[in-house]
């Protein structure tokens, strides 16, 4: 096999399945990989096979890479997409749903990059990782979520400084709000609306315009580019106090 390869975690929807169908129309051969093996079984995109998997679970994850690299041969990029999210304040946030969070959000990052690390050496390939703007500044009830996207930013760094030897780069996107199934799950009306005062764009993102940075970070437009932390986030970084004051 000689197409480039990218797994996409956390591909069976949203985000990652976006990230998955442009890399496929760019000629890229996907694996699709998710914890939701019902959904993964719906999908039918040429050049891309899936693969279920945990990826908190060093076990799967050591037997989904195995697979994917049985259908393959070759790993070219890593796509840590696959998080989850709750939102509720500190004083309520128990051990178990901390740990629920982390062991996704940071451990899934940590484990599925180790384990390609002999993979993407031998193609001197690209890590990106998904992090969020909850990881750049901090909000209310995300103490979790929040903290575990910040790490995702450091390790991120972490990877780029270690594995550049070897000329792999490790890059994060940090999207803004994209109606997702997980958004939905936790942007209650009173968070949308908090957005949009903060958003100078004064929109939610797409799946695909997220998908966009994620292709461009894994592809060698990106040759020179490790270390980074892109925001694709309508401009949430950037804005202070006052924009709800701008507006019409
Ligand atoms: N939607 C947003 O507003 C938003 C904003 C910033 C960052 N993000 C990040 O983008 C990424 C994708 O989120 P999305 O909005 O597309 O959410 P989503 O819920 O639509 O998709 C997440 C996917 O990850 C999978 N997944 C969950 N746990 C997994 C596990 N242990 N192993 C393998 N797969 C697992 C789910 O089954 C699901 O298919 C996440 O890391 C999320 O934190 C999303």
């Amino acid at each position: 096999m000689t197409a480039k390869t990218a797994i996409v975690t956390g591909a069976a929807r949203g985000i990652g399945l976006a990230t998955a169908r442009l890399l496929q129309s760019q000629g890229w051969r996907v694996a699709i990989v998710d914890i939701d093996a019902a959904e993964l079984q719906t999908l039918d995109i040429p050049d891309c096979a899936t693969f279920a998997c945990d990826v908190s679970d060093p076990d799967q994850v050591a037997r989904m890479v195995q697979d994917v690299m049985q259908w393959s041969g070759r790993i070219d990029a890593l796509v840590n997409n696959a998080g989850v999210a709750d939102f509720r304040p500190l004083a309520e946030t128990d051990l178990a749903t901390w740990r629920r969070i982390m062991s996704v959000n940071l451990d899934g990052v940590f484990l599925v990059s180790q384990a390609l690390i002999p993979h993407l050496r031998q193609t001197r390939g690209a890590i990106v990782n998904i992090a969020s703007i909850s990881g750049l500044r901090a909000s209310t009830l995300r103490v979790a979520y929040g903290t575990s996207k910040a790490a995702v930013i450091h390790l991120t760094r972490q990877q780029a400084v270690e594995l550049g030897e070897w000329g792999i780069r490790a890059n994060c996107v940090a999207p803004g709000p994209v109606d997702t199934k997980l958004a939905l799950a936790v942007h209650t009306p009173a968070i949308r609306a908090a957005y949009h005062d903060a958003l100078p764009l004064n929109r939610y993102g797409c799946e695909t315009e997220i998908a966009e940075a994620i292709a461009f970070l894994c592809s060698d437009r990106a040759s020179y580019v490790t270390g980074q932390v892109l925001a694709a986030d309508g401009g949430f970084e950037a804005a202070g106090v006052g924009l709800p004051a701008l507006r019409d």
